[in-house]
């Protein structure tokens, strides 16, 4: 299964290797699977298979030179170790894993290695003897210790004539790998529900009310809660974005098909509820059946409360373990903690929407998160990356609140 890859920034590093050749199948299936790819060659790599495969194949640039103006100006070696979710070199030469064992920053890709804060592996791929000698197998031990996974060679007859370990995994294999290390089964067999999205009210048979939410946020929980294994049911507003992968989807528009549609999801089995959709705390109190007529220079239109979604969930019993948003433009802390409390969730997300870099509608976003002992900040990053950091501390509260009532 490879749904795990989806939406993945993944830098592919390519070193010298006859097993190059298998990169640009590798590139192919990363691809296939929704994952945006970037490669990066080292000099040697260049001999063995050209740059302009690669760019076909991965549909970026391809990345060479450590010290060009030009290639600095667009994507540079930092914003590119920024940019990755995971740095994966294969084929890893027996060189170059000893120069990324060591530190050694002296071309693009141990270079940016080194800056990076992504997930790291390296797919080995070398003559049976230089596998085995005893400063190879001392760098990989090196590699290990700092956190790096090592696809390990299989066995078989080698370009060289020789036949022993060393020959790097396939591509189709290396996906896998790949896709397994975004693979954290925190929630194994745990049942999700979601809302995401904005909700619309409608006035009449042409206008609504609604927001400014995308939808981003929460498809991204979605997805960093099927990489945790759970078993997930997504509740929409009308957003503009493909479901993930293994996702149950329920189109909704308003609030109170939002309410209806949660309700009956979290009947049907729920652990936990995440509520990050931007629901209309208002209706229009009647709907007109005809396009209202423009009439005088005002107009007043009654508008009633809507039923707050997340507290009624969190009114139910068996209560789901619930974690609630809060879209705030000022004292932001002081107003979460007070949702948090009142709608009697187990946790809140609360980001600050008076930002224009973060929260609605951008790709990034930024976050405080609450429980009733501890807090934690998730720093400014892709709204992927926040969502998974956000899907593990729910995790580990959610384990640490209703195993400890299972077990009292
Ligand atoms: O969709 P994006 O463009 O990616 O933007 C993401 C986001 C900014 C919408 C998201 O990060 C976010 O903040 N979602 C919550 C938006 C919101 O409505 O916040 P609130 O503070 O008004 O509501 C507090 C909580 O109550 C939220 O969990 C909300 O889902 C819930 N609520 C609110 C009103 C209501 N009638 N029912 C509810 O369940």
């Amino acid at each position: 299964m490879l749904a795990t890859l989806r939406q993945k920034r993944v830098i592919l590093g390519i070193s010298g290797g006859i097993a190059a050749y298998k990169s640009a199948d590798l590139v192919r299936r990363l691809k296939d699977a929704g994952a945006d790819v970037h490669v990066v060659m080292t000099a040697a790599a260049q001999q063995f298979i050209t740059p302009l495969t690669l760019q076909a194949l991965s549909g970026n640039p391809v990345h060479t030179e450590l010290l060009n103006p030009e290639a600095e100006a667009g994507m540079g070696h930092i914003q590119l170790a920024r940019w990755a979710d995971v740095v994966l070199v294969a084929p890893a030469s027996a060189d170059v894993i000893a120069r990324l064992a060591q530190g050694v920053a002296n071309d693009l890709l141990t270079t940016l290695w080194l800056a990076t804060k992504a997930k790291r592996a390296v797919a080995p791929a070398m003559n049976q003897q230089m596998w085995a000698a005893q400063i190879t197998q001392d760098n990989i031990a090196t590699l290990i210790k700092q956190g790096v996974e090592v696809f390990y060679p299989a066995s078989g007859s080698q370009a060289c004539g020789d036949v022993g370990m060393g020959r790097m995994l396939e591509a189709v294999e290396l996906a896998q790998c790949c896709a397994d290390l975004f693979a954290t089964q925190a929630l194994t067999g745990k049942r999700v529900v979601i809302t995401a999205g904005p909700t619309q009210e409608n006035l009449d048979p042409v206008r609504y009310m609604t927001n400014h939410s995308s939808g981003k946020m929460g498809f991204s929980i979605a997805q960093a809660c099927i990489e945790a294994g759970a078993q997930v049911t997504l509740i929409s507003g009308p957003v503009h974005l493909p479901t993930p992968d293994r996702v149950q989807r329920v189109n909704v528009v308003s609030a109170l098909q939002m309410l209806e549609a949660s309700q009956q999801a979290v009947n049907d089995g729920c652990d936990i509820f995440i509520a990050s959709a931007a629901v209309a705390d208002y209706r229009p109190i009647r709907i007109a059946e005809q396009k209202i007529k423009k009439q005088g220079d005002n107009i007043h239109i009654e508008l009633v409360k809507n039923p707050d979604i997340v507290a009624t969930i969190a009114q139910m019993t068996p209560k789901p373990f619930v974690l609630g948003f809060a879209a705030e433009t000022e004292r932001v802390e002081e107003y979460a903690r007070h949702k948090l409390q009142t709608k009697n969730l187990n946790m809140i997300a609360c980001n600050d929407v008076s930002r224009t870099d973060i929260g609605f509608q951008s790709d990034d976003n930024a976050m405080t998160v609450f429980w009733t002992n501890g807090c934690q900040k998730l720093d400014k990053a892709p709204k992927q990356q926040i969502a998974r950091q956000l899907v593990a501390l729910c995790a580990q509260q959610f384990l640490n609140e209703y195993n400890d009532e299972a077990t009292s």
